[in-house]
């Protein structure tokens, strides 16, 4: 992981000095929880929804669309890698608010910093961040953000979410290529700033953005273009008509099927280069792409280092931007800051977006892909300086606590419990898969899997399901090795109880 900068830590150790919290989260820390305090493991004492839940599902449906809505949590009460749920059931979450909890719930030291009455006006006065930014705003940029920069780049725009993030990278993306159609000039032309004002060429140019099947890039309108997860999320929305290549669906287990796969890898490569070539031929031409390092919402699909690098030198080639969507991977979950640092690619993607476990959204991207004039990559809030102090928290406990290492050994372990399940229940599950705690099972139908899904939450353990029929864990970076045991002692209670 890049190192966060000492000189910036030192006020919050201080205060922890003060408070002789050092000293007891050093103890804590030789404990098999890093959290003091968090339940030995779960317990469930009614249907979840229970009926306190279900009470308010009902109310909150009276004023909105509340059908995803699986319980109500008790914020107070939950702590660690443990979800309390209002009936007063305590869930083992390996799910995580859809991954974006990076030390669980009620962690101390995130709570420690609102003692700082600093901190406290840092939320109370939420900037415009585009024009009023505070006096500490481009350090905090630099010693927060940039020092867990993927290496090599070194420019970052703070955004709201995952989906307004890679929506604002595509724009710098079409102003970046645009002005190298222009030989490299910012200036405009009368044309183009009288036609962008009617949705048309030159001035609003047709260009696209690539993306692959079993994509999940987000949900506003041009996000949703380059998603293609599920059709619910796409249905009844307008869509831009761009290119949409295959991802690798590798055979498992990898080390049986290698040369499958590596076919498979080429043959998607292969649709790249021709959707580049059909999309230039029809005045659309392709000015990036957008790829997860691994397929999340689609089903936890993953792709070879090879093919992330002959990726990239194929986008080069062909005169577009890699934009790499780190919004669920990022953070830390594989057991590096940035999953595509698995890769070994050569030299860095254009672009990488974040959100969830880094708090706040937004990108960084090469120097080129700032564009010339303001107000073009713009909104009113711009990120949240309040999600920066969160983030500022969760980094340093991830560095003083080596969460990296710990997701890694945790991982390690899983993965492990879940190839054994594989070879005891082959009926049930196979194709165990992913890097760190970022792992995934696959089921044989959807019907299975829900199945699972639900029963495992019977027992306490909350999971997630992705794509068509995959189970996916994504629990928090506080999650140990004994948090595994607990996992695993549950599932293959359920899983024998199916056989
Ligand atoms: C890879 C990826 N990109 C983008 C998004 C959209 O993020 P958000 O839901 O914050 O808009 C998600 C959300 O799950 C995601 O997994």
């Amino acid at each position: 992981m890049a190192h966060i900068s000492k000189k910036w830590i030192t006020p919050l150790k201080k205060i922890k000095q003060l408070s002789g919290f050092v000293q007891k989260t050093h103890t804590l820390r030789a404990a098999s929880t890093l959290i003091s305090g968090e339940p030995e493991g779960p317990t469930v004492k009614t249907d979840i929804p229970g009926p306190k839940s279900k009470q308010l599902i009902d109310e909150l449906s009276a004023i909105q669309q509340a059908g995803s809505v699986q319980l109500f949590a008790d914020y107070e009460r939950s702590l660690g890698n443990y979800l309390v749920d209002v009936d007063g059931n305590v869930l083992l979450d390996v799910y995580t608010q859809i991954s974006s909890m990076p030390l669980g719930y009620n962690h101390p030291d995130l709570l420690q910093l609102l003692n700082d009455p600093y901190n406290v006006k840092t939320i109370v006065n939420r900037p415009a961040l585009g024009v009023f930014p505070g006096a500490d705003w481009p350090k905090k940029l630099k010693n927060i953000l940039l020092q867990v920069a993927p290496s090599g780049l070194n420019h970052v725009t703070t955004m709201m979410c995952g989906s307004c993030s890679n929506e604002n990278a595509f724009k710098n993306i079409f102003i970046w290529y645009q002005r190298k159609q222009r030989g490299g000039s910012s200036d405009f032309s009368q044309e183009e700033t009288e036609s962008c004002m009617m949705n048309q060429s030159p001035g609003s140019p047709t260009l696209s953005v690539m993306s692959f099947q079993g994509a999940f890039h987000g949900r506003t309108l041009g996000a949703l273009s380059t998603t293609h997860s599920k059709y619910i999320h796409k249905i009844d929305i307008p869509a831009f008509d761009w290119p949409i290549a295959s991802f690798p669906q590798y055979r498992y287990p990898l080390h049986e099927n290698q040369r499958e796969n590596d076919a498979e890898d080429k043959r998607c490569l292969a649709e790249v280069e021709d959707l580049f070539a059909e999309f230039s031929k029809r005045g659309s031409p392709v000015a990036g792409i957008i790829v997860e390092p691994i397929q999340s919402e689609g089903g936890d699909n993953e792709a070879s280092p090879q093919f992330f690098q002959e990726l990239q030198r194929v986008v080069k080639k062909n005169g577009a931007a890699l934009l790499i969507d780190e919004v669920q991977t990022g953070g830390g979950p594989t057991g590096k800051m940035w999953c595509h640092e698995h890769f070994g690619l050569d030299g860095p993607p254009d672009v990488v977006t974040f959100s969830k476990k880094m708090q706040l959204g937004g990108y960084y991207h090469k120097p080129d892909f700032k564009p010339s004039q303001p107000y073009r990559v713009f909104n009113t809030w711009m990120g949240d300086p309040a999600k920066l102090l969160l983030l500022q928290g969760v980094l340093e406990v991830v560095r003083r606590d080596s969460l990296l290492d710990l997701v890694q050994k945790s991982g390690k372990k899983l993965l492990t419990g879940l190839r054994s399940f594989e070879q005891e229940f082959p009926q049930l599950l196979h194709a165990a898969r992913g890097r760190g705690t970022f792992l995934a099972i696959s089921c044989p139908s959807t019907k299975l899997r829900d199945d699972l899904v639900a029963r495992l939450k019977k027992k306490g353990i909350q999971t997630g399901g992705c794509g068509e029929h995959s189970i996916r864990l994504r629990p928090a970076l506080i999650f140990t090795p004994k948090h595994a045991d607990i996992f695993l002692d549950r599932f293959r209670q359920v899983l024998k109880e199916t056989k």
